[in-house]
């Protein structure tokens, strides 16, 4: 949530810092800023409602040249977007601005006291705080801009990534991290660089230093990098080389950020399984769970976190490990978790998932859990991120960089690691026949292929969404493995088009839903060939007699359900717990294409972000 970027160097920093917001930009839409320091000396502030594109308009043609600069886009919490509430902040005298990301949560008390003290703060927010504070310190000690900060921050309760620049020293930049992630690239020529993610440093430069929790970081074209806690320890930055390329962040010639992920799956899904499955001996390799086996297999129980999709490949997790590894799951929002007084047993196994590994509830959640003695497995695709930092053990997907808002190989990744998860323990633990191991090992490894025989059906899917794309609300129903891809069908639509979609087991409709049901009402059935076949296709009669307009996504060759519907979409034959993999793949093409069509930013949905980096 918010985007940050930083540059100091020997080359103007308002191209390098626009880039890295353009980049950066899926994490907050609501208003951009930009300052820099100019050569005379002069703090340069430009902020505007809107997307980095209106704040290129309103700078015109008239650009910074200064080589030091920070720039931000926002995702509003306190105070709405407007010019004033956007970032960068300066303080009262104007000599330092700051960018924030995070919740100050004492910020109230703060503004209080400096404002009996004088001081004119000028926007909503609780970032602004910072700014005065941070200049009030300066000026009334002989700290400099660095320890300036660290005295700032010990005053302050809450989350947040800092970036702080200060006239009267022009090649510094000073960075700060509590809860919300900060990554500092280091450039060959000496320059440096900070932002919120690798994004806008990964075509400048592959070493990077990945900023703790409670550290302060200053950069300082004379004297280096140097980082230290708050609380004054010294600390010796560990320098990482990045594993991202610039063409995995870009879109590649396709229309949306979305359409190319969701046209990346057959690729993404054969990463996450890569190097996973061994075909020849008939086993899966997982160093997380193998290191911890007495927790698996002692297992009474295990308990997934998870927000949004996320949360969703935590319930298809639930059907998958109840099915093989035969161990009772709970799946928990862990934003509802965090805040009960979760039971939590010694021998319990927590997964985490999250695409970005960044989430605050789910951040948070795991700490709630290991402080109890949980032992917790992540499963994430942001390598480095927070949350692989803070569990015992984990997975990484593979994904590669997702950016559209709306989450779709981030999912498919998801499941397949989980699929993976649930299968390796199964067997471990003698529940699954070596033939079945085996046969759904090389079903799993065929996922890619019929993944791109579904995405083969993307015009089709384009011509049925002409039919829906005037709906004000939608209905996705499943029974089994598929009512998570029916959640996950509605939430797709949702979050881009901005229909109203409800997701439901097929069987619940009965006890209320169905009263929504009139000749309008589209009606999207995930009924592959599966267990619960023929409950669906009863459930399918019952909509078709109140007039639902129906879409089916059923297994090729389906004669009862394409007999009941208006529209079929099929999806190629596979073992029951895989075909999650399969069916969400068009329900995606489908949001995508009515989004679209309703001309809706399909990368950038109203008030959404990427990375959900505040509670
Ligand atoms: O990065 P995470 O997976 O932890 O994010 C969780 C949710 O914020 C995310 O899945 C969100 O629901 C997506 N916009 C869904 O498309």
């Amino acid at each position: 949530m918010c985007g940050i970027v930083a540059y100091v160097g020997l080359n103007p920093a308002f191209p390098i810092v626009i880039d890295g917001l353009k980049r950066l930009e899926y994490r907050g839409y609501d208003s951009a800023g930009i300052a820099t320091i100019e050569p005379e000396g002069d703090l340069v502030v430009s902020k505007k409602k809107g997307k980095v594109a209106d704040l290129e308009s309103h700078i015109g043609s008239s650009l910074p040249v200064g080589s030091v600069g920070i720039g931000h886009t926002r995702w509003a919490t306190h105070g709405p977007p407007n010019d004033t509430n956007a970032h960068p902040h300066r303080g009262a005298s104007e000599r330092i601005a700051i960018i924030h990301n995070g919740i100050i949560e004492n910020f109230a008390a703060i503004k209080e006291s400096l404002k009996c003290r004088g001081h004119n703060l000028l926007s909503d927010t609780d970032s602004e705080v910072l700014a005065h504070l941070i200049e009030e310190v300066m000026d009334a000690s002989s700290l400099d801009l660095f320890d300036a900060v660290r005295a700032a921050l010990s005053q302050v309760v809450g989350a947040y990534a800092l970036v702080v620049i200060d006239k009267d020293n022009p090649g510094r930049l000073i960075a700060a991290r509590k809860s919300s992630p900060l990554v500092i690239g280091i450039g060959a020529d000496g320059s440096y660089y900070v932002a919120s993610d690798a994004t806008p440093i990964v075509g400048h430069t592959k070493n990077v230093v990945y900023l703790e929790d409670e550290e302060v970081a200053s950069l300082d074209l004379e004297e280096g990098l140097r980082i230290r806690t708050i609380s004054n320890d010294i600390i010796t930055p560990e320098v990482h080389a990045l594993e991202m390329e610039l063409e995995s962040i870009e879109k590649g010639g396709y229309e949306h950020f979305m359409l190319k992920e969701i046209f990346e799956q057959p690729q993404s899904i054969r990463d996450s399984i890569r190097g996973r499955i061994n075909l020849q001996h008939g086993e899966i390799k997982m160093q997380g769970i193998d290191d911890h086996w007495d927790r698996w297999e002692n297992a009474s129980r295990i308990l997934i976190l998870g927000c949004g999709t996320s949360w969703h490949a935590g319930l298809v997790a639930e059907y998958l490990f109840e099915e093989f590894a035969r161990i009772p799951v709970e799946v928990e929002y862990a934003s509802e978790f965090r805040y009960r007084n979760p039971i939590i047993r010694p021998d319990d196994v927590v997964i985490a998932i999250s695409q970005s590994g960044e989430t605050a509830d789910t951040l948070a959640a795991i700490k709630t859990a290991k402080s109890i003695g949980a032992h917790v497995f992540g499963v994430c695709n942001v390598v480095g991120s927070s949350i692989p930092r803070e569990t015992d053990s984990g997975a990484y997907t593979h994904a590669g960089p997702e950016i559209g808002v709306a989450s779709t190989k981030a999912f498919t990744s998801q499941v397949a690691v989980l699929t993976m998860m649930a299968l390796h323990v199964g067997h471990r633990k003698g529940n699954i026949p070596q033939d079945r191991f085996s046969r759904l090992l090389a079903e799993l490894n065929n996922i890619p292929e019929l993944v791109e025989k579904v995405l083969g059906q993307a015009s089709r899917i384009d011509v049925i969404a002409e039919q829906f794309a005037n709906a004000e609300n939608a209905l996705y129903l499943g029974r089994g493995f598929q009512f998570p891809i029916a959640l996950e069908g509605a939430l797709k639509l949702k979050e881009i088009s901005y229909i109203h979609a409800e997701g439901y087991p097929a069987a619940e409709m009965k006890h209320g839903p169905i009263a929504l049901i009139d000749d309008d009402m589209p009606v999207i059935f995930i009924a592959p060939m599966d267990d619960v076949y023929e409950k669906v296709v009863s459930n399918v009669q019952e909509v078709k007699a109140r007039g639902g307009r129906l879409l089916g996504v059923v297994t090729e060759g389906d004669k009862d359900v394409a007999a009941l519907a208006d529209h079929v979409i099929e999806i190629p034959r596979c073992d029951d717990a895989l075909a999650p993999l399969l069916s969400v793949v068009p329900l995606q093409l489908l949001s995508y294409r009515m989004a679209v069509l309703r001309e809706c930013n399909v990368d950038q949905p109203r008030n959404l972000a990427k990375s959900v980096t505040v509670e």
